[in-house]
């Protein structure tokens, strides 16, 4: 399969807005109406609650495992991409969504995902670690950024033992994305007015 073809399948895939579709589907809201507007797992959970929260994670999650993993159908096994690159795709879709109007999320569960997909090990390390810094911070978009900071130095020590470069690449971009895109969170943190979480 053409490889463009593919990266453009990945990206429609990061780009199916799942807290928008919840959302209007089920509970008759436009989650970007309220809370802090962001189209993601968090502002669902905000919104919507813990069931739509808990879902909206998992299918921004699998948005990302799905993309990495395409090559594994038989069909675009040979459309000569990387894994990886494919994630990239899909976190891209995530952030600027087609079915959207391009105003998608803060790339951070999607990511997760991406990860998932390619090594399963790296991705229990950020989960146990979100968890562990979500528990202590309470802040969300903190802990977030937060598993930028892990990814990185993940991917460098699995850099030095293994050579895997590309993944070091591709997580220095994903940590970018991700602080990009937390701007106006890390200026609320430095306000002291980002919400916490009450639930954890
Ligand atoms: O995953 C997004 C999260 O880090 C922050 O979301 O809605 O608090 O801006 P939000």
């Amino acid at each position: 399969m053409d490889t463009a073809v593919v990266l453009l399948i990945a990206y429609l895939l990061g780009s199916v807005p799942s807290g928008l579709w919840v959302g209007k589907l089920f509970y008759n809201k436009d989650i970007r109406e309220s809370g802090s507007g962001n189209l993601g797992a968090t502002n669902t959970f905000r919104v919507l609650g813990k069931k739509a929260g808990i879902a909206v994670t998992l299918m921004d999650i699998l948005k990302g495992t799905a993309a990495v993993l395409l090559l594994e159908i038989p069909a675009f096994a040979d459309s000569g991409v990387h894994p990886l690159t494919l994630g990239i795709a899909a976190v891209i879709g995530h952030m600027f969504p087609v079915f959207a109007k391009f105003r998608g999320g803060k790339a951070v569960a999607t990511s997760g995902g991406v990860i998932l997909g390619y090594s399963w090990p790296f991705f229990l390390v950020l989960i146990a670690s979100f968890l562990v810094i979500l528990k202590l911070t309470k802040i969300v978009s903190l802990t977030s950024m937060a598993m930028g900071v892990i990814a990185l130095i993940y991917a460098i020590i699995n850099y030095i033992r293994t050579g895997d470069l590309y993944l070091l690449i591709v997580v220095l971009v994903l940590s970018a994305f991700i602080f990009y895109r937390h701007r106006a969170n890390i200026g609320r943190i430095k306000a002291g007015t980002e919400p916490k979480v009450k639930w954890l």
